[in-house]
């Protein structure tokens, strides 16, 4: 039997922390009570304007390989999962692919599920990998979503920041992701979304990220306990079993509702949206890197990695560490 391990985890945050009063500075009409209360954000990173997601994501790269003790040229497949691409195509997996200098012609895609796409991402790698056509697979949760902010919308500005995350996976004997459940319902697709495109050489339409607040918290908190649930029942493991709740890092409380619902309390749950903001893609594996490095998480750890966004897209996985 073929499984798919996490072998090695990193991460990348680029230049200083943008506090809250940082950006009532920059001139947006917020405060840090309000943005502290609503959602446990202190702080994000933000990259230098005209940064690119593929930049964010080499760093991440270089450090799950180096943790994993493999060479770039042993990846035969990249996943970058991203809403924030460099360029309308090639896709950023390519990029990065060169920027490593791998010259093996392993494949190399990108997945489109916004804030839910690292788990996309890990899900695909898993059955490639399970189905004994690759080997070694590269994950990678990238974003500049700085880029896509508009700094007037005050409801949307303050919540979101840039970085990467990413993780190799490989074959092994010994069980490491052990169920994925993905879901999506297009039906929403307003709620939360960027709803510019480009043609005809002009941007047409709002090239800025929209969303309704409040509809996107509640069906995030649904969906999320019952994903976290599905994993767990597909897993056939004991809820009392997992070590670690890795969500993705939009809302402090939304988080704390998934960790009741999983009977975990909150010193079981990874939380960087305080000094991280909301980095889509990018936020489970930050998160997971984050706890690895410290000491938190440790090999044979069980955990659950959860996410929801734009589509709505959202799913979670259950993976032995
Ligand atoms: O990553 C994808 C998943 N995304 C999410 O999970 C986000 C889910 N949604 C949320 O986290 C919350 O809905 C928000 C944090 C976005 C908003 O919190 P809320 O408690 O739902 O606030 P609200 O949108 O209902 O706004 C309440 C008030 C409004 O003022 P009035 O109309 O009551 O006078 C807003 O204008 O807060 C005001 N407001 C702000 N005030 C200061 C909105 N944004 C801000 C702000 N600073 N940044």
């Amino acid at each position: 039997m073929i499984y798919a391990k996490i072998a090695g985890t990193g991460s990348y945050l680029p230049g200083e922390p943008v506090t809250n009063d940082d950006l009532v500075r920059r001139g947006v009409d917020t405060s840090d009570e309000w943005i502290r209360s609503r959602t446990g954000i202190c702080a994000r990173h933000f990259a230098p304007s005209g940064s690119k997601s593929s930049e964010l994501a080499l760093f991440a790269a270089r450090r799950a390989i180096e943790a994993a003790g493999c060479a770039a040229d042993d990846i035969d497949l990249i996943i970058v999962a991203t809403s924030t691409p460099d360029f309308i195509f090639p896709s950023t997996a390519t990029l990065v692919q060169a920027g490593l200098g791998i010259q093996n012609n392993g494949a190399a895609f990108d997945v489109q599920a916004v804030c839910c796409g690292f788990v996309y991402a890990l899900a695909t790698a898993e059955k490639f990998i399970r189905s004994g056509s690759h080997r070694r697979a590269l994950v990678i949760g990238a974003e500049v979503f700085s880029s896509i902010l508009d700094w007037s919308d005050r409801g949307t500005c303050v919540l979101f920041g840039d970085g990467a995350g990413a993780v190799v996976l490989e074959a092994s004997d010994k069980p490491g992701i052990r169920a994925v459940a993905l879901h999506a319902d297009g039906r929403h697709h307003r709620e939360l979304w960027v709803p510019g495109t480009v043609a005809g050489g002009q941007v047409m339409g709002d090239p800025f990220l929209r969303m309704q607040g409040q509809a996107v918290f509640k069906f995030a908190v649904k969906v999320l306990d019952e994903v976290a649930q599905e994993v767990v029942s597909l897993a056939n493991v004991p809820q009392e079993s997992i070590d670690w709740l890795v969500p993705h890092q939009a809302n402090i409380r939304i988080i704390q509702s998934s960790a009741k619902r999983l009977g975990l309390p909150m010193e079981k749950v990874v939380t960087t949206v305080g000094f991280h903001g909301n980095t889509s893609a990018a936020s489970i594996p930050l998160a997971l890197d984050c706890a690895v490095r410290d000491g938190r998480i440790r090999a044979g750890q069980r955990l659950v990695l959860e996410g929801i966004g734009g589509g709505f897209a959202w799913g979670a996985a259950l993976v032995d560490f």
